[in-house]
């Protein structure tokens, strides 16, 4: 069902302590201020995900995620965390496909296909991320790429699959930079995504589909953002690492 979420990515920050704090932050403006039927996701450091988890039980409005997960069930792959592991501690949703992760640890669209698949098993949300580089946007081919993405990545699922998923569009060049792009940037290529959902499945599955942007998203830029029609709420970097800007994003969809 499409929703509106707000999703804050910790990346690797704050340490175990640090982190519980600045979730509880996170919990108590929440319950105090959102009115709306928003949902905010807070994707963690592996280590604090179980104690994340049993804060959010104090609200009905914050869900955990994870920042990644393995493709296999189990198995010997040392130092590894599996779908299986995230869900049994009550973990609701998973990012997948980061550019981070694309860049730094060498993750393909393949690959990414298997994850997901691993996920959607172990009954995890991926938030799957699809975004061009700078290079690629100059060079005009962004279209391209994030069709690709889409197509190597996700489309080999069913529809009931693939309506379970949420896709997250985040241009590497906004990624950490202070620059955003444009609301009329990002909804043109929010568009782009839903018009290929609705030619590969039907139009009623793209209608559905919840579709976040990410990359330098704040309290500044998000009402104008989430304002346009294929824009469903945000992946927040830095920005989730303070809780009143974290909450103020979410409180634009009061
Ligand atoms: P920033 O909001 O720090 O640009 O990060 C965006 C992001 O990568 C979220 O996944």
């Amino acid at each position: 069902m499409r929703k509106k979420i707000v999703a804050g990515n910790w990346k690797m920050n704050t340490d175990y302590n640090e982190g519980l704090t600045l979730f509880s932050e996170v919990v108590t403006l929440v319950n105090a201020e959102i009115t709306g039927s928003q949902t905010a996701v807070v994707c963690s450091p592996f280590i604090h995900l179980q104690s994340l988890v049993e804060k959010s039980k104090t609200s009905d409005k914050v869900f955990i995620g994870a920042q990644n997960a393995h493709q296999a069930e189990s198995g010997a792959y040392t130092g590894e965390i599996s779908a299986k592991m995230i869900n049994s501690i009550g973990v609701d949703y998973v990012i997948l496909g980061h550019s981070e992760r694309r860049q730094y640890f060498g993750e393909t669209n393949e690959l990414l296909a298997k994850k997901t698949d691993t996920a959607l098993k172990n009954s995890l949300t991926p938030i799957f991320c699809i975004g061009e580089t700078l290079q690629e946007r100059e060079a005009n081919t962004h279209f391209d790429v994030i069709k690709s993405q889409l197509v190597e990545g996700v489309f080999h699922l069913d529809a009931e699959a693939f309506a379970k998923i949420v896709i997250a569009y985040e241009p590497v060049w906004a990624i950490g930079t202070g620059v955003t792009a444009s609301a009329e940037q990002a909804q043109e290529i929010h568009e782009f995504i839903r018009k290929e959902i609705s030619a590969k499945y039907t139009q009623a599955v793209a209608d559905e589909i919840t579709m976040l942007y990410g990359g330098s998203c704040n309290p500044k830029n998000a009402p104008e953002l989430f304002a346009k029609a294929d824009i469903d709420g945000g992946l927040i970097g830095g920005a989730s690492l303070k809780a009143r800007d974290f909450v103020d994003i979410l409180k634009v969809f009061n």
